[in-house]
């Protein structure tokens, strides 16, 4: 036997030790990835071979919290793609503006750049003070990160320049304070985000909102596991709900594609159009 087949046997037998022991659920994430992540993990960790992560695991339950940050991939930027957020700015902002709550899930939010970009655009549209942003991902290192709001400086110039494309109506700058290599995000975007721990591959329904954001997350999951997450979405969406995915993701060939209408296909917006059993 090869020695790539031997190590293909190791993730899988590591994947499902980590669901039967922890019930964190990476059966169906994509292969190729998965796989690079956790020979990356295995060698981080100073392991030859990645079935030398099976017997910690296994033994050792304050190791599943060195294993699931790392196998997450919390990459994320302010105002990424701002086309898209011009986007939501221009044709979905104002269609919420007509309720008087405005939830939002941002699923997947890593270390929260999304969720503060998300604050700042409702803020500047006046809709912040009736709006809730539920902020979750799995990695509770990324998820402690995005609660503090605190980035590298350095990021900033760049942050500021999506802000701008993105239809942003001041500057970046009025919403941080810098101090030394760091930018902390105004208190007052901070007021209304929650944020919790929720495993898209598990967890059932979160709570019940207008919009949707799970930018960039699918792409990590197989098909199986999209159709999960996108059934997860709709159920989760209010009739008319909004759901943003990212650039490279669609509902196109997806299970529930006939559920959604394309607001802006280019920028993966979408709204819901199925009409539940029992309503008219
Ligand atoms: C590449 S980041 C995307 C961040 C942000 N949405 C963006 O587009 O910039 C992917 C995030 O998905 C999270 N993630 C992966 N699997 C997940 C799951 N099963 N449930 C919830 N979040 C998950 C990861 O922890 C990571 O923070």
């Amino acid at each position: 036997m090869k020695d790539a087949e031997i190590n293909d046997i190791a993730i899988d037998l590591f994947v499902e030790a980590l669901y039967r022991r922890y019930g964190y659920d990476f059966r169906n994430y994509a292969r190729a990835s998965l796989k690079r992540r956790v020979k990356e993990l295995a060698l981080a960790l100073g392991f030859n071979h990645v079935s030398e992560l099976i017997s910690p695991l296994l033994h050792d339950p304050a190791f599943v919290d060195q294993v699931v940050p790392k196998l997450s991939v919390p990459v994320t930027e302010m105002f990424r793609d701002p086309a898209v957020f011009l986007a939501m700015r221009r044709q979905v902002l104002p269609v919420l503006a007509s309720y008087p709550r405005i939830n939002i899930w941002q699923a997947g939010c890593a270390t929260g750049e999304e969720v503060y970009s998300l604050a700042i655009m409702l803020k500047e549209e006046g809709l912040y003070d009736r709006a809730r942003i539920y902020a979750t991902d799995i990695n509770d290192v990324a998820l402690a990160r995005a609660e503090e709001g605190i980035f590298a400086l350095r990021h900033l110039k760049d942050f500021s320049a999506n802000y701008l494309k993105a239809g942003g109506r001041q500057s970046l700058s009025d919403y941080y304070h810098a101090a030394y290599e760091h930018a902390s995000m105004d208190r007052s975007l901070k007021e209304n985000m929650v944020f919790a721990r929720h495993n898209l591959a598990s967890d059932g329904v979160f709570c019940e909102v207008n919009m949707i954001v799970c930018r960039n997350v699918l792409i990590y999951f197989d098909r199986l596991l999209q159709n999960r997450v996108l059934r997860l979405f709709r159920d989760s969406l209010i009739r008319q709900g909004f759901l943003c995915l990212g650039t490279r993701e669609s509902l196109r060939f997806s299970e529930i594609g006939d559920d959604f209408a394309a607001v802006d296909e280019d920028q993966k917006l979408y709204r819901k159009v199925l009409i539940a059993v029992g309503e008219s």
